[in-house]
């Protein structure tokens, strides 16, 4: 079984790694499976692979024109890959892809492609890498009504939230040692501002709702204003501060958003270091958790790996997504939520309950409102760092 790969990044290299070493396990269980060869950007550039005979190219051409079936995507690019991977679904090729950008952005076209080419669509390795969350639910939406779903879904953002807590670092320290662990991406913005963990939850909630789901629908709230005083005012609440993605279901409506969260003492709140932690409620079981590693080389190549074991084992399954749900997308639940500010808007004066000055900072916390509101009320504020209280999860 030939297989080819585009990108040999962190992920890439860590794919090969897992198939080189344990190739003798993978032969003895009837996966005779061969690196055909790997797409590139840069021939020139020095790599270190455990193979030492792989076959390196820089013509996609070559890939699109051989004769193997599946295509590993670890590409971190996002226009370029989408047309490569339409091309090689055209072709007839199987795809298996960590790329998040990529598969959040044109999930109903991929989907649909690989349907009309009778191929399959394998994203495991986009959300939460080594934690199995795509493939039980793709399972459970055959016979079970999920409406719920929760998660710490980027790496970079607890390691940064957990580790200025628990060790009292600065901001820019943290990120750096996320960036050295390979858990936050070359340009970090996606990991910071919150819009990995956007896609994440646009990924699984366009499954589980088998809805469309517009990116820039999702309320997405980030970390990168972070300071320590914010935790320092959380604690003194008594909460630790994690960033949630989170989607419900209720009534025709879904609620969507990503936003740093004050959190008591929960299995989220307890989620530390580049783990990821998601909780889904579902009719059959009420709810139930999983943590784990949510990115790295080895960790989301597992879940790669698990992808193509179960396409060369024709044990995958075939997309059923087509988007034929429709539901309005709102942000109107009624929450408490706390802000840091220099400044105050009029539209912020009405929303607040308590306004706490320290250094020259407004500590903020609002009546009840919702999250479009506020929004609307902090729209001309710059460095605003925003979290909803949560009162349950
Ligand atoms: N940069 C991502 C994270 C990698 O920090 O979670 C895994 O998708």
């Amino acid at each position: 079984m030939k297989i080819a790969i585009m990108g040999f990044g962190t992920v890439g290299s860590g794919v090969e790694e897992i198939l080189y070493k344990k190739r003798k396990s993978l032969l003895k269980n009837n996966f005779d499976i061969e690196i055909d060869r790997i797409l590139i950007k840069d021939k020139s550039k020095k790599r270190s692979p455990l193979n030492k005979n792989l076959i390196f190219t820089d013509n996609f051409k070559e890939i699109l024109n051989s004769e193997v079936d599946t295509v590993i995507d670890v590409t971190s690019s996002l226009e370029e890959t989408y047309e490569r991977i339409l091309s090689l679904m055209k072709a007839g090729k199987n795809i298996i892809s960590a790329n998040k950008a990529v598969v959040s952005k044109y999930f109903e076209e991929l989907n649909e492609l690989a349907r009309a080419n009778n191929v399959y669509f394998s994203y495991e390795a986009s959300v939460a890498a080594a934690i199995p969350i795509i493939h039980p639910m793709m399972e459970e939406v055959f016979f079970n009504d999920i409406n719920k779903i929760c998660g710490i879904l980027n790496g970079t953002s607890n390691y940064i939230l957990s580790m200025m807590e628990k060790e009292g670092l600065s901001y820019d320290v943290v990120l750096k040692k996320a960036q050295d662990l390979g858990y936050a991406e070359a340009d970090p913005t996606a990991d910071v501002g919150g819009f990995d963990a956007m896609r994440k939850i646009r990924i699984l909630s366009s499954l589980l709702y088998n809805a469309k789901i517009k990116e820039e629908d999702i309320l997405t709230f980030g970390i990168s204003t972070i300071q320590k005083s914010d935790l320092d005012y959380a604690k003194k609440m008594g909460y630790s501060i994690r960033l949630l993605a989170k989607s419900k279901l209720d009534g025709g409506k879904i609620d969507i958003s990503v936003i740093p969260t004050f959190l008591k003492d929960n299995f989220f709140a307890k989620t530390f270091k580049g783990s990821n932690a998601i909780k889904v409620w579902g009719e059959n079981f009420s709810s139930y958790e999983l943590k784990g590693p949510g990115a790295g080389k080895l960790e989301t190549a597992d879940a790669i790996i698990r992808d193509l074991l179960r396409i060369l084992s024709a044990r995958e399954i075939k997309t059923f997504y087509d988007g034929t749900n429709s539901y309005d997308l709102e942000n109107n639940c009624l929450g408490k939520y706390y802000l840091r500010t220099s400044k105050i808007s009029s539209k912020l004066e009405d929303l607040i309950d308590q306004d706490e000055i320290l250094a020259g900072d407004h500590h903020i916390i609002t009546k009840k409102t919702s999250l479009d509101k506020l929004e609307a009320a902090i729209l001309d504020l710059n460095e605003v760092f925003i979290a909803k209280i949560e009162e349950e999860i």
